[in-house]
């Protein structure tokens, strides 16, 4: 049978897919799997948490049925800290403490993350909202991203967000390409990392 594509969502038995899809797109979009001691560390950082507090601004992209990509965040990103930190991280904590051993390069560099107090980032109220978007690599370029997109923008308006911001690093061309044409520019610039926003107000 053809391949098609389709965009949904979020079921609950997606979430196995998701933590899956993160790790596999964790290297700047391409398999980071190579990267982390415990597969499970940097989806209960980047995907898990929104699926739990946001299931309904999250949508899955699908191949015959089986979950290849989705989108998450939030339409709050400091009230959306705030609960991370009071009932999503302390528990997450315990299972990850900053002397956990061994670990990889990268969760040394993302453990001092997964502890820092969320609620001390500072949030322009022009981009209140904030997302992740990922698909599999046999899932790209057939505009999936792009629906994926356009349907959590939609969602996101009728939050009433003024604006959505997001990181990228600047080594992952192909993302930088699709924000730009998803309708993203640039708000600030470093060497490790580019973030990118996006006014909500023109949304169909
Ligand atoms: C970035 C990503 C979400 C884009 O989704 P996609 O389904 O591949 O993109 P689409 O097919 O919808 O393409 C939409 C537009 O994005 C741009 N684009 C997409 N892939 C591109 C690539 N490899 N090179 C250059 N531009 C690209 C193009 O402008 C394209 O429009 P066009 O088809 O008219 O040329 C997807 O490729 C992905 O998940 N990559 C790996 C994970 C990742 O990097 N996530 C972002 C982390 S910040």
């Amino acid at each position: 049978m053809a391949e098609t594509g389709s965009v949904r969502n979020f079921h609950p038995s997606d979430i196995p897919h998701i933590m899956d899809i993160c790790l596999k797109t964790a290297a700047d979009g391409e398999d980071g799997s190579a990267m982390y001691v415990d597969p499970w560390f940097i989806g209960q950082l980047y995907a898990l948490p929104y699926v739990i507090r946001h299931p309904e601004l999250c949508f899955v992209a699908t191949i015959d049925e089986v979950p290849v990509g989705y989108i998450l965040g939030t339409a709050d990103t400091e009230g959306f800290y705030r609960w991370m930190e009071e009932e999503f991280l302390p528990t997450v904590r315990l299972r990850y403490p900053v002397d956990r051993s061994p670990v990889s390069a990268h969760e040394a560099f993302f453990l001092p993350r997964l502890h820092a107090d969320k609620r001390l980032v500072r949030v322009d109220p022009l981009f209140p909202a904030h997302l992740h978007i990922n698909l599999l690599a046999h899932a790209q370029g057939r505009g999936m991203g792009s629906r994926l997109m356009t349907t959590f923008l939609q969602g996101l308006r009728d939050f009433g967000a003024p604006g959505a911001y997001l990181h990228v690093g600047p080594a992952n061309t192909p993302a930088v390409s699709f924000y730009r044409k998803m309708g993203f520019a640039v708000l600030e610039e470093t060497e490790e990392v580019i973030k990118f926003g996006r006014s909500l107000r023109n949304i169909p």
